[in-house]
């Protein structure tokens, strides 16, 4: 058995237009949608770039994926170059996702509520995981020392 979905906000009138029942606001919103169509083309080159360049040295390089351990990732941020990496490839990665989700709600969430919801949910999400995983890349410290104890970490001074 197949499902077929319907293309999104179908009903369109002869000359193409969306019929007035899918119609949402006569309001401009200047430029943003187009930005955001250039935005999701520039960062998706941008991610290949970093995606396929964070796989390779993490699986492939050396001992490739027999290597990958906290000391591991310690390691790699204890350079300013991988923090730096790591970072742009957090936040492009969740702006590019997060924008077309955003997309994909405005297409098919047909109830005005229901979008709205949807929208602070995505946002939300986003937020918190853009400000924990940036906290982490830059405060990140393999060896803590608690009540002046140091605490395990083969690597760590003693
Ligand atoms: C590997 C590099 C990537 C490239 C080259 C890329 C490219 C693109 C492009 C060009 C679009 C726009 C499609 C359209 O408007 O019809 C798109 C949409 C999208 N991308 Fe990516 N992307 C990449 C990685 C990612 C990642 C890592 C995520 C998730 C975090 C993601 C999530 C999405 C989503 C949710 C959409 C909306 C899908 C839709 O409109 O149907 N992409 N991507």
């Amino acid at each position: 058995m197949t499902a077929t979905i319907e293309s999104p906000r179908s009903g369109k009138n002869s000359s193409g237009k969306i019929s007035p029942q899918y119609r949402r606001t006569g309001a401009s919103r200047g430029n943003f949608e187009m930005l955001a169509w250039l935005f999701m083309r520039l960062s998706g080159v941008v991610l290949v770039v970093l995606i396929f360049g964070h796989l390779f040295v993490n699986l492939l390089v050396g001992d490739g994926i027999h290597a990958i351990d906290f000391g591991f990732v310690a390691g790699k941020w204890a350079d300013p170059f991988w923090q730096v990496w790591d970072l742009a490839m957090l936040w492009l990665a969740m702006l590019h996702g997060t924008n077309g989700v955003r997309t994909i709600i405005n297409d098919y969430a047909e109830n005005d509520s229901t979008r709205l919801w949807l929208k602070i949910v995505l946002y939300a999400a986003t937020t918190v995981i853009i400000v924990l995983g940036t906290l982490v890349i830059f405060t990140f410290n393999p060896c803590p020392v608690v009540d002046g104890v140091q605490l395990p970490g083969g690597f760590c001074p003693a």
